[in-house]
């Protein structure tokens, strides 16, 4: 068989250990060819395709690319159009499929790639085509329904609290009164900002305040809660998701003057949350801000990746090959928690109709009463997934990374 694999949606640390996962077991399942597809279905769709056998065609190069941030394959943020209304795309990939025999077709990606495995799978199964289509979770944002998490949520919550114990050791030096904001990703979901949470420890105070999308938020109580923790000290930092809403659904972001672009799956670019609040609290508290998106960082850090997720990415990919060698097409792979102490999780199956465009929030009873901080039950679930490390490969004092050359 000859099977094809694409990554889709926002970059993580790991999501290359799943494609490694992907064309290992793929070869030794016995596939003759694996096809990549360059910048996910919309590069698939103009046959932007490699020969994967060509380029990883060693162990070291495997091994590389399970250390190397970003989609290696390149990404994108493509929505299938609904083939009731528009067959073409789906013409046009089938097509594709049939010229290069292609069996399998696998997709790395978070809620909105799994929409293109569902979208898929269903016109095949019209038009009676037996390949089979499987998706592979990633996502920083921890926000896909079943799994317990997702790759690439550990590795970015291990960033947040390394960052945050960094940032709240620098924070402290002058003992004079100043406000740190620090702006997390997540979209609609708090995970990672949650994480935050993690940088409490015998070393560290910890964050003084967490912000969550799943809270409704006013920038005058937010402003009342941060005079109030003035009157007891003098730095205060603060995690602040990037998706934290107002009462009336806007995102808090909205209310500065950042340009807000919006993607095809109708996503609005979340940026500017802590810049803006950081200017409240300057005006209203005339005290020292700083504001500090962690941005990108925190989702490309290769050199701070947890070895767990890095281990359980590369699992996923090897179980959706195995999932789609034993017949089956239209599912998702899910981590399944066992036990925390000892963390054990093994993967499972999904209908991937389950996960694609459905997102995950924290549970509220994981947040405390004042709607500041995490409870010991949210750190007891995020703490196993940031444990141990694997360190890139070094070359002249910096990380080394393998890349998919143009
Ligand atoms: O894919 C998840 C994510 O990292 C979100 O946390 C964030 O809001 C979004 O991607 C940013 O996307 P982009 O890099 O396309 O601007």
């Amino acid at each position: 068989m000859n099977v094809i694999v694409g990554q889709s949606g926002g970059p993580t640390a790991v999501i290359n250990a799943s494609l490694a996962g992907v064309y290992q077991a793929a070869v030794n399942s016995g596939a003759k060819k694996v096809y990549g597809m360059k910048n996910g279905i919309a590069g698939l769709l103009s046959e932007k395709i490699v020969l994967l056998n060509e380029v990883l065609d060693d162990d070291l190069k495997i091994e590389l690319l399970k250390r190397t941030p970003s989609s290696f394959l390149g990404s994108c943020r493509y929505k299938l159009k609904s083939f009731e209304t528009d067959t073409t795309e789906y013409e046009k990939v089938f097509s594709l499929l049939k010229k290069y025999e292609i069996e399998c077709f696998f997709y790395i990606g978070g809620n909105d790639s799994m929409d293109t495995i569902a979208k898929l799978s269903a016109y095949g199964k019209k038009i009676g085509s037996n390949v089979r289509f499987v998706g592979v979770p990633k996502t920083i944002d921890n926000d896909l329904m079943i799994t317990d998490h997702t790759p690439g949520y550990g590795s970015a919550a291990k960033f947040v609290a390394t960052t945050m114990k960094e940032i709240i050791r620098d924070a402290t030096v002058y003992g004079t009164e100043y406000v740190t904001i620090v702006e997390i990703m997540g979209r609609n979901a708090g995970w990672l900002t949650a994480a935050s949470a993690l940088a409490r420890g015998g070393d560290c105070d910890g964050v003084d305040m967490i912000c969550l999308p799943e809270i409704p938020f006013t920038v005058e109580g937010f402003i009342r809660k941060v005079a109030e923790m003035q009157k007891k000290k003098n730095s205060i930092v603060i995690a602040v998701s990037e998706g934290v809403k107002l009462p009336d659904g806007r995102y808090v972001c909205e209310l500065s003057d950042n340009v807000q672009d919006v993607d095809s799956f109708g996503h609005k670019k979340l940026t500017g949350t802590a810049r803006f609040l950081a200017n409240e609290c300057a005006k209203r508290l005339k005290t020292k801000t700083r504001a500090i998106e962690l941005s990108t960082l925190q989702r490309c850090s290769g050199h701070l990746a947890s070895r767990t997720d890095i281990t359980e990415a590369y699992q996923v990919g090897g179980a959706a090959v195995l999932a789609a060698v034993s017949g089956q097409s239209g599912v998702a792979i899910t981590l399944d928690r066992i036990s925390d102490k000892p963390y054990q999780c093994k993967t499972g199956v999904v209908d991937v109709n389950k996960i694609a465009n459905y997102e995950k929030k924290i549970p509220i009873e994981w947040i405390n009463e004042t709607h500041t901080d995490m409870e010991q039950a949210f750190l007891d679930y995020a703490r196993p997934l940031i444990q141990a490390e694997l360190p890139p490969f070094y070359v002249d004092g910096l990380p080394y990374h393998i890349t998919l050359k143009a």
